[in-house]
């Protein structure tokens, strides 16, 4: 049984299948209405989510299932201290497939390990968020029409940002394709993804914690919202969560097909005045996430 729990559980091949399907979906969405019919998807979200889970559910209805779950851990007996892993269990009697959301690191796999029906990890704490990354593949396919040949400005929090994490380890796999690292010091990339992503795969990057510096070479701007949830300190956070508010002023020397995108929520990291910039792609990021999920979906059942 196939589960995701890493983007690298998906070769670049499935990737670029997923984008195939999730294509035609958009474009064929009567085709796909009842291919899901009896199944099940069981959300299991242990923290809050608005995208993530409403996408899912709205993946599954869209593709005829149904949906049952929880969005808050304190409905679920897991308040009296069920471990996380008989609930999943639990959980995969009465359903297809589960996308499950927890803060810490490494729990959708630990389950997956005895769970009878595949696993979506749907973020798990600062680690990965790997339907994240397909959604922004699907983006950035549409929107750039390639994945060779980019340069990536990741901006804001990208020692918690999961979804950064798990981007350039899927973007690492594509031909030329260069990292601009634009982050405060305490917020830089961890180094085990310097190490073991970047310079293993001999990938061209550099850091800088100027948002200006390198913004006239981007192809592609990603910002994140600096996650104060991780934080040990409320100091710290209220320090840095305003380090970069990106602006039109910001955006001056910008290539004109910059595509600027955010895995969202956003909190003061973009002003709304760029939200009418046509570089500006997340809420195309949003829809899209819905019909790449509905292919992941699809994919995990089975579902020619
Ligand atoms: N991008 C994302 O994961 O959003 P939610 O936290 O709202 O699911």
């Amino acid at each position: 049984m196939k589960h995701l729990i890493d983007i690298k559980d998906l070769s670049v091949e499935e990737i670029d299948d997923l984008i195939k399907t999730a294509k035609d979906i958009m474009a064929n969405k009567e085709k796909y209405s009842e291919k899901c019919k009896n199944k099940i998807l069981a959300t299991l979200f242990f923290e809050p989510s608005t995208r993530t889970r409403l996408s899912f559910e709205s993946a599954m209805l869209g593709l005829g299932g149904k949906v049952i779950g929880f969005s808050d851990a304190a409905n679920s007996s897991t308040s009296k201290g069920e471990s996380v892993s008989d609930t999943v269990r639990t959980v995969s009697c009465y359903s297809d497939i589960i996308a499950m959301r927890h803060p810490k690191e490494g729990a959708p796999m630990v389950v997956s390990k005895t769970s009878n029906v595949p696993i979506i990890n749907a973020g798990d704490g600062g680690h990965n968020h790997p339907t994240q990354t397909l959604t922004d593949l699907l983006t950035i396919n549409c929107e750039k029409g390639r994945f060779s040949d980019l340069t990536i400005g990741l901006c804001g929090d990208l020692k918690f940002g999961r979804t950064v994490h798990s981007l350039i380890t899927a973007m690492s796999r594509y031909k030329n394709v260069k990292f601009v690292l634009i982050s405060p010091n305490e917020l830089k990339v961890p180094d085990y993804i310097k190490k073991e992503v970047l310079d293993k795969n001999n990938i061209e990057w550099c850091e800088t914690q100027d948002i200006e510096e390198y913004m006239d070479k981007l192809d592609i701007l990603y910002m994140t919202r600096v996650q104060r949830e991780r934080f040990f300190n409320e100091a710290d956070y209220v320090r840095l969560k305003d380090y970069y508010i990106l602006n039109e002023e910001k955006l001056a020397k910008a290539k004109k097909d910059l595509k600027i995108l955010h895995p969202l929520p956003r909190v003061n990291e973009i002003a709304k005045e760029v939200d009418n910039d046509p570089r500006a792609c997340y809420f195309k990021q949003v829809e899209y996430g819905r019909y790449i999920r509905m292919a992941l979906i699809l994919k995990l059942l089975e579902i020619k």
